[in-house]
């Protein structure tokens, strides 16, 4: 049966349709009502707008529960591998031992990136943040692979996810003033990206099962989020029929905000502040809640979760293991739970609904990993890679049209041009 919202504008009434998803999501379909009201709606943010109908990521912020194409987070970060669950995302369904040998061979045959474009990053100052080169250098890739004739983009997905991981490392080689590492193919993909990283000329690399197991983890963690900031840039992007890579580019540039994956890296500046500071969680609470402090406590509250971030509880657990597989002790998974435990009894944060996110403990595993707080929302760019190529395919597949938001005008109204020499 036909559901419908009914609007009433003064002695007028109209009934737009009411959609359900099928998780039975609920929403009123406005695609007439400007046509037929002369209004629009306005929402600062987004807070209540459907952007799209999406078959790709379900979450639930109220339960916390986050599935991608049905399958859950849980499940997933537990048995499966971050290229399998890339093709679930991608492709629709988890690959059968062909499919998933077919992909992982193709991204192995395009882990090479064309030597021209180490000139382009060359010309980066040693300092220059990784999240600045990744966008630049994604972008440049338009310029060297312009894709196959038939216009088909599997070609340049695959080149995406096979040359990303290759491109992030270059950044922290030149910052550490050592030699990029070129791909081994021997590898699988999260060990590849580990020896890029990390290997030396003077002895060979050995990789931890336990690092590459918890690197694993993490991007599947992030893999995708529905329509986040960055995902509905490489949406809106995309929907003007850009490339891929500039689509993808744009979404690297969002996800650099702190408010946003740049977080991960704020939040264990932040710690590392706390603890320089004597490790007094109570000081920084309190900031938190004085709006005049400017102070956030990073990697915390979330516009859609509003009890708890599945990914943070799974987070939080990995860093346990992780830390106590590799015998590390870092003082500031200390301060981080001292955190969490004096916010989550605190009621400025508990009417608020403000919980640990995904980004409040994968930064100290990524420390425990060896990877430096520079290149944390890096790494959650390789692992929202996926879920970003996923929406960008959903998108151009359901022949969306160019996004272009409306707005209310509350400037100066009409006025006669008055020249400068009888301006006051
Ligand atoms: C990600 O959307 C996604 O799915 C994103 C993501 C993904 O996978 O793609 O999940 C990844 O971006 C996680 C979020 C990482 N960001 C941070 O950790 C930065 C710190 N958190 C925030 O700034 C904030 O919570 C946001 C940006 C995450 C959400 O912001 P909203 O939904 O716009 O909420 P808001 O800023 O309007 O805050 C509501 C209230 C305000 O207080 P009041 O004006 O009601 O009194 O909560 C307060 C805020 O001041 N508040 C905080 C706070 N976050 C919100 N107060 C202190 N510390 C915080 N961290």
């Amino acid at each position: 049966m036909s559901e419908f919202a009914e609007l009433s504008l003064g002695d007028k009434k109209y009934q737009f349709p009411v959609i359900t998803g099928s998780e039975d999501e609920k929403a009123i379909d406005i695609a007439k009502l400007r046509d037929e009201t002369g209004h629009i709606t306005i929402d600062s943010g987004y807070k209540n707008t459907g952007a799209t109908k999406s078959a790709i990521t379900f979450l639930d912020g109220e339960l916390g529960i986050l599935r991608y194409r049905g399958y859950s987070i849980e499940e997933l970060a537990e048995k499966a591998s971050f290229l399998e669950v890339a093709y679930l995302l991608i492709y629709g369904e988890l690959p059968t031992t062909a499919q998933y040998a077919e992909f992982e061979n193709s991204i192995k045959m395009h882990t090479i990136v064309n030597e021209d474009m180490r000139k382009i990053f060359e010309g980066f100052p040693v300092n220059a943040h990784p999240m600045g080169v990744l966008s630049a250098m994604v972008c440049a890739m338009s310029a060297f692979y312009t894709g196959d004739k038939s216009g088909s983009d599997e070609l340049n997905i695959i080149r995406l996810m096979a040359k990303m991981p290759s491109m992030a490392t270059w950044s922290y080689k030149k910052s550490q003033g050592h030699p990029v590492n070129y791909p081994n193919n021997s590898l699988d993909y999260c060990s590849n990206f580990l020896n890029m990283m990390f290997a030396l000329p003077v002895a060979p690399y050995q990789v931890n099962p336990v690092v590459s197991a918890a690197l694993n983890k993490l991007l599947i963690l992030h893999a995708d989020h529905e329509q986040n900031c960055s995902t509905s840039t490489v949406r809106l992007v995309g929907s003007s029929h850009a490339s891929l890579y500039a689509s993808i580019s744009a979404g690297i540039n969002a996800l650099s905000g702190p408010l946003h994956g740049g977080a991960n890296q704020e939040v264990i500046e932040m710690l590392e502040a706390i603890k320089e500071d004597g490790g007094d969680t109570s000081k920084y609470i309190a900031m938190a809640k004085d709006k005049n402090s400017g102070f956030r406590l990073m990697g915390f509250g979330h516009r859609v979760y509003k009890n708890f971030d599945p990914r943070a509880r799974i987070i939080k657990k990995a860093a346990d293991d992780v830390l106590a597989a590799l015998g590390i002790n870092d003082p500031v998974l200390k301060i981080a739970s001292e955190l969490e435990a004096a916010a989550l009894s605190d009621e400025y944060f508990v009417a608020r609904k403000l919980y640990p996110n995904v980004d409040f403990y994968s930064g100290i595993i990524y420390r425990a990993l060896g990877i430096p707080t520079d290149m944390f929302t890096v790494m959650f760019a390789i692992g929202r890679l996926p879920g970003w190529i996923a929406q960008w395919k959903e998108m151009k597949a359901n022949k969306e049209p160019i996004g272009r938001p409306r707005q209310v005008y509350v400037g100066a109204t009409e006025r006669a041009y008055v020249s400068m020499s009888e301006r006051a």
